[in-house]
């Protein structure tokens, strides 16, 4: 092979694995679920964050009487984060990316544990008071 076909087969490659590998992260590290309310919690089976042998980092979770999904980030077996992906600025729907939540309406982004990490808003995404008990997270939804 010829330097110059090497060197732009070798851009190509780097080119692929900058653009496919976030999106192929992406895929793995989280899922989408639809979560029972019971009483006053939302009980979502710790067993969700398992998938294909690995251990997820978030899972989005809805249920039909939630008028946004909630966003369950882990940080340790013992350590969540519950936050409602309605962006605190003006109410649209946030979207989760990894380890933040961005608003596609005006652009504010979110850490995982709702802060605001970029305007306009100013306000936290509202969090969730939450238990574990073993096999399950109790998202408390009492002030929904
Ligand atoms: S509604 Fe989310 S940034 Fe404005």
């Amino acid at each position: 092979m010829r330097r110059k076909n090497f060197i732009k087969t070798c851009g190509y490659a780097c080119l692929g694995a900058t653009v496919f590998a976030p999106l192929m992260q992406g895929c793995v590290s989280s899922k989408t679920i639809t979560a029972p309310i019971e009483g006053e919690n939302l009980r979502i089976p710790i067993s969700n964050f398992e998938k294909d042998g690995k251990i997820l980092s978030y899972l989005v979770v809805s249920n039909p009487q939630l008028r946004y999904p909630i966003y369950v980030f882990r940080f340790s077996e013992n350590d969540y984060a519950a936050l409602y992906m309605q962006c605190s600025h003006q109410g649209n729907e946030v979207t989760a990316y990894g380890d933040k939540l961005v608003c596609s309406a005006h652009g504010s982004e979110f850490d995982n544990r709702g802060k605001v990490t970029n305007g306009p808003a100013s306000n936290s995404l509202r969090s969730f008071p939450l238990q574990i008990d073993h096999q399950n997270i109790l998202i408390s939804l009492r002030k929904v």
